[in-house]
């Protein structure tokens, strides 16, 4: 009996270390890139413009309303990117990364405005026009 609850103890801590480390890996990858969930409202998304962290660029933007999300890309003259993370080849859904976006489907990859760098897909992101009012970053999605 008491080898039974030594093996099924040793068990249990075995897991635990295998989960706490597999959820510490999952943490540290989707910590790479800080997302932000968003509501539209009248076709805008307003965000603040304290919403990137400190050294970063790039945040993503998660909202219901769209299928796919958008990556706003903070620039060095203080103007901002909003790319759609949708590919121009064959519309799937792409990644992104601190220096572009890439897509599992077929490897195509753009910078972060949104230019092929990579074919087979040939035509750029579609990208949303932005505008920073007071503070705040809006991302017009009628508007590219
Ligand atoms: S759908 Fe993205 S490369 Fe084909």
């Amino acid at each position: 009996m008491q080898r039974r609850e030594f093996i099924k103890s040793s068990c249990i801590t075995c897991a635990s270390i295998i989960g706490v480390s597999a959820l510490a890996s999952l943490l540290q990858s989707c910590a790479a890139l800080p997302s932000l969930k968003t509501v539209s409202k009248d076709n805008i998304i307003s965000i603040p413009e304290t919403s990137f962290i400190e050294n970063q660029n790039i945040l993503i933007l998660k909202d219901p309303q769209l299928e796919f999300d958008i990556l706003v890309v903070k620039k060095k003259d203080n103007t901002y990117n909003a790319i759609y993370m949708q590919c121009s080849h064959q519309s799937q859904p792409l990644s992104a990364t601190k220096t572009g976006l890439f897509c599992a489907s077929h490897g195509s990859a753009f910078d972060l405005d949104g230019n092929v760098t990579v074919e087979p897909a040939t035509d750029p992101l579609r990208k949303f026009k932005t505008e920073l009012v007071n503070s705040t970053i809006n991302i017009y999605l009628s508007k590219s």
